[in-house]
């Protein structure tokens, strides 16, 4: 059984992650320092897949701590979820983003390179194309970030493009577009500290009554009603599409195959606009969810999908889960916890 670090392995997507990663046999290792998570999440984790996780509370800015946790597993790989993920506070508080997220992953890097483990699979993001030059959008688009956490997540692609030409090291960097929705059994889901950022955690807290109305940020983009098109992501199909960047790191493994940096989108392919997916949330669920038009917010691009070719033909892998399945999911996990973990 392969051990696999999962840094980051609490939160959002890590915890959907590891169900998955425990079902194909290999053996996660959590590696958070619950900056924004909460041990429940690997409790609740436990109950789905009726087994013990290794949890390890630490910082990935601990190098002491990261290169005891590599002397004592023999890891066959890395999963880099760890890093701060909020658009506006990067902004506040750039330093801070630039030491959790390119310090943090340079001490990993190194730790790694210390104990010879060449296999990475690093979050990153749609927001590395910036205001991309036509849709969908492929891999070899031009890549610009005009806010500091974009700009964190592009310099660790680079420095992980650098690293690959120095030496035999694979790095699959996975290009998320827009996850959402949770694990079936509605136990773990995503849980925001303060008021969410993003669209479908604010539409549900509406739903469940925790917020009182959804501002849509604009509707006079150029899209089918002027709201902002997104590509949409169930968090399960994200979380297998980590499982088949794994399987191919451990092929490359066994044909003896550098595979170097590669960069790979995860989305559906396919745009849903704001209004789109509140009236999609309102029809699965049910519920009612109040919005207001409000100005445009700084920094929004008009549209956003992937192309997926490239994760189909290199991963084989594809997602299966539509926008009404994903408004399902998260309204059952908000509704059973509607203040998320500490419900
Ligand atoms: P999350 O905040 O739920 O999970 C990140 C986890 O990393 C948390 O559990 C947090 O406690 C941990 N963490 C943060 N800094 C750490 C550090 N220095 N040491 C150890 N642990 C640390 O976020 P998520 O939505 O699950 O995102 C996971 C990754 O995917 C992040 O790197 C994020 O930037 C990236 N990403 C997310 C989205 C999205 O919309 N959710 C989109 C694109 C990329
Ligand atoms: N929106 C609203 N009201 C809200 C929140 C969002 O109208 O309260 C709109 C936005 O204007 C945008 C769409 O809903 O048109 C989606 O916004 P999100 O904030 O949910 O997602 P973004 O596409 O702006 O950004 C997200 C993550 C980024 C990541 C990016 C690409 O927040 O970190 O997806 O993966 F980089």
């Amino acid at each position: 059984m392969k051990n696999i670090l999962v840094t980051g392995g609490a939160g959002y997507i890590g915890s959907h992650t590891l169900i998955e990663l425990v079902k194909a046999g290999f053996n996660p290792v959590v590696y958070d320092n619950l900056s924004n998570s909460s041990v429940i999440a690997i409790d609740r984790v436990e109950n789905i897949v009726n087994q013990k996780i290794d949890f390890i509370k630490g910082d990935v800015l601990d190098k002491d701590l990261l290169k005891q946790t590599f002397k004592t597993h023999n890891f066959f790989a890395v999963i880099h979820f760890a890093g701060l993920k909020a658009v506006g506070e990067s902004v506040k508080e750039p330093l801070k983003y630039y030491q959790n997220n390119v310090a943090g992953t340079l001490n990993l890097l190194e730790v790694m390179s210390e104990f010879g483990v060449q296999n990475l699979v690093f979050s990153s993001s749609a927001t590395v194309y910036g205001s991309p030059k036509s849709l969908p959008i492929f891999e070899h688009f031009p890549r610009s970030c005009t806010n500091p956490y974009g700009q964190s997540k592009l310099m660790v692609e680079y420095i992980l493009e650098d690293l690959c030409k120095s030496k035999a090291f694979n790095a699959i960097s996975l290009r998320y577009f827009n996850p959402i929705g949770a694990y079936q059994t509605g136990t773990i889901g995503e849980d925001p500290k303060d008021i969410p950022n993003n669209l479908m955690p604010y539409i549900s807290q509406v739903a469940v009554g925790k917020l009182q109305k959804l501002s849509v940020f604009g509707d006079d983009y150029d899209t089918i009603d002027g709201t902002g098109v997104r590509d949409y992501i169930h968090i399960i199909d994200l979380a297998k599409g980590h499982l088949k960047a794994l399987e191919y790191l451990v092929k490359g493994d066994k044909d003896n195959h550098i595979i170097g940096f590669e960069p790979i989108n995860l989305g559906t392919g396919s745009g849903t606009s704001v209004l789109q997916l509140v009236n999609a949330f309102e029809k699965a669920t049910g519920q009612n969810v109040p919005y207001v038009i409000v100005s445009r917010r700084a920094g929004d691009i008009a549209s956003c999908y992937a192309s997926c070719d490239k994760a189909k033909s290199l991963l084989n892998w594809q997602a299966q889960f539509d926008i009404t399945r994903a408004c399902l999911d998260t309204w059952r996990w908000q509704k059973n916890n509607p203040m998320g973990y500490q419900s």
